[in-house]
Order: C-alpha cells, then sequence, then structure tokens
C-alpha cells in the first residue's frame, strides 16, 4: 500500500508526523515545486518523501490535506480515481451551504473524485493536537471515520492503528459522519472532541 498526503501546511505536515512517528513511507505535494518544502520534510523525517502532485497522485490512499475549495483542483489531476481510496480531512467550515448544493461536503469531495472511494476522517481535530504522539496515558487518541465505502473504512483504520490512533467507524458520510462535517457556520457536534481510548 501506498500513501501520499496532498497539501503540507499546518494539517498535512501533522498527518506527515503520524507517518513519520511510526516510520511509514508517505509522500507530500502541493503546487509548489517539492524542492521549496523539502527541508521542512526532511526535518519531520526520512519517510517522508516531498515530490510532485503528478507523482503523489499515485498512491494507493491520498490524504486530502488541502482547504476545502482547493479539492476540486486536486480532483482535476485525474479523470478516474477509480480504486484509489481518497481520505477527506477538509472541514468546510464557513462555506454557503447553496455552494454545497446543500449536501453534506464530504458528500461533495466524494462526488468531485469520481470514481474514489472516500473516508472522511482526520479532520477533527486542531493540527497541534492530531500532531501530538497519540498514545496518551497508556491509552490512543481517537480518530473519527466515515465512508459509505466499508472495504475503504476498514483498510484506513488499520492504517490508523498502525499510526498508534484509536479509530471510531461512525457509518455512512450522510448519518454518523455528519458528526465530523462542518455545515455553513456551524461545527459537527464532534469536531474539537479530543477523546483518549484506553482498551
Ligand atoms: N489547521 C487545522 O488545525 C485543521 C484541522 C482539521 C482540518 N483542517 C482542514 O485541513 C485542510 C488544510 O488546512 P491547513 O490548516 O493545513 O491549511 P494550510 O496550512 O493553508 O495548508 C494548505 C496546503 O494545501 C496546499 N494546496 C493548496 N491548494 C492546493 C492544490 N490545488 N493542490 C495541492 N496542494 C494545494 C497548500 O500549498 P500551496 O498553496 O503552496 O500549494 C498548503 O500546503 C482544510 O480543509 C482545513 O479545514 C485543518
Amino acid at each position: 500500500m501506498t500513501y501520499a498526503i496532498i497539501g503540507f501546511g499546518k494539517i498535512g505536515q501533522a498527518l506527515a508526523k503520524a507517518f513519520a512517528r511510526s516510520d511509514i513511507d508517505v509522500s507530500v505535494a502541493t503546487t509548489r515545486d517539492p524542492e521549496s518544502y523539502a527541508s521542512e520534510a526532511a526535518a519531520i523525517g526520512p519517510s517522508v518523501r516531498p515530490t510532485t502532485l503528478s507523482d503523489a497522485i499515485k498512491a494507493d490512499v491520498i490524504f486530502l490535506a488541502v482547504r476545502f475549495d482547493a479539492h476540486r483542483d486536486v480532483a482535476k489531476a485525474l479523470p478516474d480515481w477509480q480504486g484509489k481510496v481518497i481520505v477527506d480531512v477538509t472541514n468546510a467550515y464557513g462555506v454557503p451551504l447553496e455552494k454545497l448544493g446543500d449536501q453534506p461536503s464530504a458528500q461533495v469531495v466524494a462526488n468531485a473524485f469520481a470514481g474514489g472511494r472516500v473516508v472522511k476522517g482526520f479532520n477533527h481535530l486542531a493540527a497541534g493536537a492530531l500532531e501530538q504522539d497519540p498514545n496518551v496515558n497508556g491509552g490512543r487518541r481517537v480518530v473519527f471515520l466515515s465512508s459509505d465505502d466499508e472495504a475503504a473504512v476498514t483498510e484506513i483504520g488499520r492504517l490508523a492503528v498502525d499510526l498508534g490512533f484509536a479509530p471510531i467507524n461512525l457509518g455512512g458520510l450522510s448519518e454518523g459522519g455528519l458528526l465530523v462535517q462542518a455545515r455553513g457556520n456551524k461545527w459537527g457536534h464532534l469536531i474539537f472532541k479530543d477523546l483518549v481510548k484506553f482498551d
């Protein structure tokens, strides 16, 4: 399985730190020349590989860590995302509902990534919390996942465990998944709830 993070801002770097901590290879890409952020990537760890957008989208699993409005530009990079898992880490806070066609934001992302298997996840924590070691006093920091694709959410759940988190599956994007989606000027009820699970 190969992994990429599109967007290397606050949340992209927080995710990259999680991959580096677990020594799992991940490509990172933005609209910029990878050389321009190579030193930031190197500072996070050797498993974080700066690359071009066209190279990053070859990965099996792609974390979408760009501002919500930029998801359409990323989606245009491939005509068909068949077989790929897109982890939607965006928060559409403040995006007018009419711009979303009154749909949940993750559904809008799923529509844009035609053929892709979208999992909403890793978006409910501020970057400053997500970048911390998820092992907290012997428990594991919770990440919420939701998807209309059972196999995809299982796959990302396994990855979350490998990254040291405790994944909780909320169900479909338009069901439990609404709890972690911003809508207009409202945050989903589980957003910013930094929880730790003890087995
Ligand atoms: N910050 C948080 O605490 C937090 C927490 C949870 C979720 N989120 C969500 O995560 C997303 C990113 O937030 P952020 O705070 O990390 O934003 P940010 O710091 O502004 O970073 C955005 C990144 O996306 C890249 N980018 C923009 N357009 C792109 C495109 N078309 N193709 C590839 N890369 C592109 C930018 O790089 P270039 O412009 O240089 O290409 C930059 O690296 C947002 O949807 C936000 O709501 C943020």
